[in-house]
C-alpha cells in the first residue's frame, strides 16, 4: 500500500477533474463492479459527505447515494433544512464491494487496507473541494478520514480530522437495519438532529 500511494502521489492531478480521470481509470476491488462512483457537488461545497462505498445501485448508475441508504440521507438532510444540492457528497472507498448470490450482489465492507488504498485520493479530493466542514457518515468514512480506527457511538459528533474540521455520525445503512419501528424513528430522528448541528458548525 505504502507504494501504491507513493505511485499515485507521482500522478500529481492539477484539478478534481483530473484526479477524477484517474480513479475512473483504477481497477474495481471486484471484477465486475460497473464503475467508479465520483464525488458530486460543487468545489467549494461548506459541506462535504463522506460515506462508506458506492452500494448496488450507486454502481449502476454512477452517481453516489442514490439506493435505498441515499435516499434516507437524502431525506433526513431535508428535514434538516439543508439543500443536497449545495453539498459534496463522496465515499471513502469509490467502488462497489460485493459478493454475487444468485442475481443479486451482496454489499461487502471495505478492509482497512483497502479503505487506505483509497485514502490518498480521498484527501487529493478533499483537497481540491476546501469544504469548511467533513461530516463522516459511519466507521469507514470515519477511518478514512482519520487513518485510525473510530467507535462511531463514542467519538460522534464534532472531531478533528487530519487537517480538517470534521464531524462524527451514523451511516444511514444502519439507521435502515435497526429492527424495532420505534428505535428506528428515535434513531433517525438523532441522526437528523446531528446533521443540523454540523451544519451549524460550517
Ligand atoms: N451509497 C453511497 O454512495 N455511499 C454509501 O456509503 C452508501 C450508499
Amino acid at each position: 500500500p505504502e507504494k501504491a500511494m507513493a505511485a499515485m502521489a507521482r500522478q500529481a492531478p492539477e484539478s478534481l477533474a483530473e484526479l477524477n480521470r484517474l480513479i475512473q481509470r483504477s481497477e474495481p476491488l471486484v471484477p465486475g463492479a460497473t464503475q467508479a462512483v465520483l464525488g458530486e457537488g460543487p468545489e467549494g461545497a461548506a459541506i462535504a459527505i463522506v460515506g462508506e462505498q458506492p452500494g448496488d445501485q450507486e454502481d449502476r448508475e454512477g452517481r453516489p447515494f442514490v439506493g435505498p441508504a441515499g435516499q434516507l440521507l437524502t431525506a433526513a438532510l431535508e428535514e434538516a433544512g439543508i439543500d443536497r444540492s449545495g453539498l459534496y457528497l463522496t465515499n471513502a472507498v469509490k467502488h462497489f464491494k460485493f459478493v454475487q448470490r444468485g442475481k443479486r450482489r451482496i454489499h461487502q465492507s471495505p478492509t482497512a487496507g483497502e479503505v487506505k488504498h483509497y485514502r490518498w485520493w480521498l484527501m487529493t479530493e478533499l483537497g481540491f473541494v476546501r469544504p469548511r466542514l467533513v461530516v463522516a457518515l459511519g466507521a469507514t468514512a470515519a477511518l478514512a478520514l482519520s487513518g485510525r480506527p473510530i467507535s462511531v457511538l463514542r467519538e460522534r459528533g464534532p472531531r478533528a480530522f487530519d487537517g480538517w474540521d470534521g464531524f462524527v455520525t451514523v451511516h444511514p445503512s444502519y439507521l435502515l437495519r435497526l429492527p424495532g419501528d420505534e428505535e428506528r424513528r428515535r434513531a433517525q430522528a438523532e441522526f437528523v438532529a446531528d446533521l443540523r448541528r454540523a451544519a451549524a458548525l460550517a
